[in-house]
């Protein structure tokens, strides 16, 4: 069966990335709609061998479309996207309905049974990126030995903050390097040669936005009984997201059980061999890639029933575009 499919948002990070995996991996479109903003009225994009121009979210009739990815931030989401469930299923990237009980938060490898949820609303959401890679990573462990306590920092590329983020750190890299002044629209602090521990609004607890979404969304996909504890830093890196992670386990797990675990899990790729990568991968090593990698698998001695890990994707893919691709085919594989 081919189907209908809209991308709102289509001229973005997330969008683009969507367009391409869908073309990559074959999915049966009959027709594309690209839609963007008004900005974008008439741009071209291109989809396999066709070359698509894009139209204007604003009054695009979803009749025709069977499936509407959305990408394009969460106030078009908070405007559009029940809209656009009267007739179609949408699949949500952004915040927006993350934790509304009612719409399943779906990663692929972790929770795709809670799917069928669906049909409540015609609405799926995407996790945040940063979150997707890590419990991609952690659900298999969490299946033997049962996490209790997660501690994570993160080390996010610009490219997790949208198009205009990566051009700033494109200027402001150009401007250091030229001794200009630097200019700064996106970020609160100069990214360029520089790290910022802040993705996000803070809230009355010193958490930021990014860091709530980190806990919040945990305990909604994997188990509302793991307490995490999150720190997450913007770093100047284009596309890649890092993080170091601490798991403590209700249950004892050696370095060698859950490397074993990980080798055998789906979406993962163990890069802790010293003889390839050097034993670990960076985030410049996964840009395209579609796996997790996961590597510096050890234990902590500091604390009982403990490992430390290093988990890298990239955001693009897994994190965003990659993922909300996998959804669909499910869909198509099952539901419609
Ligand atoms: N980047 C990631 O790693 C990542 C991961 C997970 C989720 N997300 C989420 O995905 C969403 C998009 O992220 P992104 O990185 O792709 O951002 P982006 O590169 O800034 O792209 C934003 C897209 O939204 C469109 N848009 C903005 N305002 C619009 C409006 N009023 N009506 C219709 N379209 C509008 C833009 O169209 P114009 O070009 O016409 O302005 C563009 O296509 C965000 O909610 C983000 O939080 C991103």
């Amino acid at each position: 069966m081919a189907i209908n499919l809209a991308i709102v948002g289509a001229t973005g990070n997330v969008g683009r990335a969507m367009i391409n995996i869908l073309a990559e991996r074959e999915f049966p479109v009959k027709n594309l709609y690209p839609l963007a903003s008004h900005r974008s009225v008439g741009k071209k994009i291109t989809f396999g061998n066709q070359v698509l121009e894009v139209n204007n979210l604003d009054g695009f009739d979803f009749r025709n479309v069977d499936i509407a990815l959305f990408s394009a931030g969460a106030q078009v989401s908070e405007q559009y996207a029940k809209i656009a469930a009267e007739n179609a299923v949408v699949i949500d990237n952004t915040s927006y309905f993350r934790t509304d009980p009612n719409i399943p938060l779906i990663v692929t490898e972790v929770n795709i049974e809670k799917l069928e949820e669906y049909k409540h609303t015609n609405i799926i959401s995407n996790p945040n990126c940063a979150v997707m890679q890590m419990l991609v990573a952690l659900k298999p462990l969490h299946d033997v030995a049962t996490i209790k306590r997660i501690v994570v920092t993160t080390f996010q590329s610009v490219s997790g903050a949208g198009k205009k983020a990566m051009d700033e750190l494109y200027d402001q890299t150009k401007q250091r390097l030229m001794a200009d002044s630097l200019s700064r629209k996106v970020f609160p602090k100069q990214i360029t040669f520089n790290v910022l521990p802040h993705i996000g609004e803070f809230d009355e607890d010193g958490n930021t936005a990014e860091e709530s979404k980190i806990i919040a969304e945990t305990q909604k996909i994997l188990d509302p009984a793991i307490q995490v504890s999150a720190t997450c830093v913007r770093v100047p890196v284009f596309i890649g997201h890092s993080e170091s992670v601490n798991v403590e386990f209700v249950n004892p797990i050696s370095v060698s059980e859950a490397r074993e675990i990980l080798e055998n899990a789906d979406g993962i790729l163990v890069s802790d061999d010293p003889e390839r990568m050097m034993g670990y991968t960076t985030p410049i090593e996964t840009v395209g890639e579609d796996h997790v990698f996961v590597s510096r698998i050890r234990e902590d001695k500091s604390a009982a029933n403990c490992l430390s890990l290093w988990i890298v994707s990239d955001n693009l893919r897994k994190g965003a575009a990659l993922n909300a691709v996998q959804i669909a085919e499910e869909l198509v594989k099952k539901y419609i």
